[in-house]
């Protein structure tokens, strides 16, 4: 099935989740030939849940003080260590060189939905339709309710990881953008930990979140080579607020309603606590 999103690209369902056709295919490709390692650390997340957030924290876990110069940031370098960069699944890898020893293990980072639809509307808008109008909220919203969402379902998504998490919790991390936000020291403290990089002292802690800190990867110079995305959008296209609770200036009550309701639904006995 197919379906046209924003009015501006086609959406393509495989497997009960939406994709763009360059990423059926990438993930094709990856499913045929990828071959996970001892050392890879895979991280699977939605878009606009703050992938890029956390992809710039492993390398700085992993070697940030190597990279004292803006111009050495791996962030804008493109680290190599990133193996596959599809949109959905983006595995950085060791390489087995053991000054980089790592434990292999998935990340997961969930969203309060409505900052993920928000924030997807925005995004889409200025990426997608850059010369026309912005789409009808309303329109966007209707299609985010019904699932059809890049790599949706959101609900979908996220309880498959949840649940997961719970079975395999040494290997898979469920992180949220919320308490991240809230605690970043700890959270980031249990991320290093998790991927076998625990931190020695707090200079190393604050370094790193200095490093991925919203303000500075925003002013980071969005000329060079972001590795977010070659060929694709620019790298300021991925940090617009880097707030909580920005869905509040846009959903009517109806909408808010609406959206609570099929939370209430779909996260039933999950044990989820999505900040919504
Ligand atoms: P907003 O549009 O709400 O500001 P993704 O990387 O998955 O596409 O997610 C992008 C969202 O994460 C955007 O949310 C962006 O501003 C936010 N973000 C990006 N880097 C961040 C950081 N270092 N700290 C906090 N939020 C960040």
């Amino acid at each position: 099935p197919k379906q046209t999103w924003f009015e501006v690209c086609e959406l393509y369902q495989w497997q009960g989740s939406w994709y763009f056709a360059p990423h059926l295919e990438a993930m094709f490709t990856a499913q045929l030939l990828f071959e996970a390692r001892d050392d890879d650390i895979i991280i699977a997340t939605l878009p606009k849940t703050g992938t890029t957030w956390l992809k710039s924290l492993i390398p700085y876990i992993v070697e940030g003080s190597k990279y004292e110069d803006d111009d050495d940031d791996p962030f804008l370098k493109d680290s190599p260590q990133f193996v596959v960069k599809t949109l959905e699944i983006n595995v950085f890898r060791g390489n087995q060189n053991p000054d980089l020893s790592m434990q292999d293990c998935l990340l997961s980072l969930a969203r309060n939905p409505k900052d993920v639809f928000v924030s997807s509307w925005h995004f889409m808008n200025k990426v997608m339709r850059p010369m026309e109008s912005p789409y009808p909220i309303e329109k966007a919203f209707e299609s985010f309710c019904n699932g059809v969402q890049i790599f949706g379902p959101y609900f979908d998504h996220v309880l498959k990881y949840w649940n997961e998490s719970l079975k395999v919790r040494e290997k898979i991390l469920f992180l949220k953008y919320e308490e991240m936000k809230r605690n970043p020291k700890g959270e980031v403290e249990k991320l290093a930990s998790f991927i076998g990089r625990p931190f020695a002292n707090n200079v190393e802690i604050e370094n790193v979140l200095q490093k991925s800190s919203f303000e500075r990867l925003k002013n980071l110079d969005v000329n060079k080579t972001g590795f977010v995305r070659h060929g694709g959008p620019p790298n300021s296209s991925f940090f617009r607020l880097g707030t909580i609770g920005d869905w509040k200036n846009y959903f009517t009550p109806d909408m808010q309603e609406r959206l609570d309701h099929i939370a209430t639904l779909k996260l039933e006995g999950s044990g989820l606590d999505l900040d919504i």
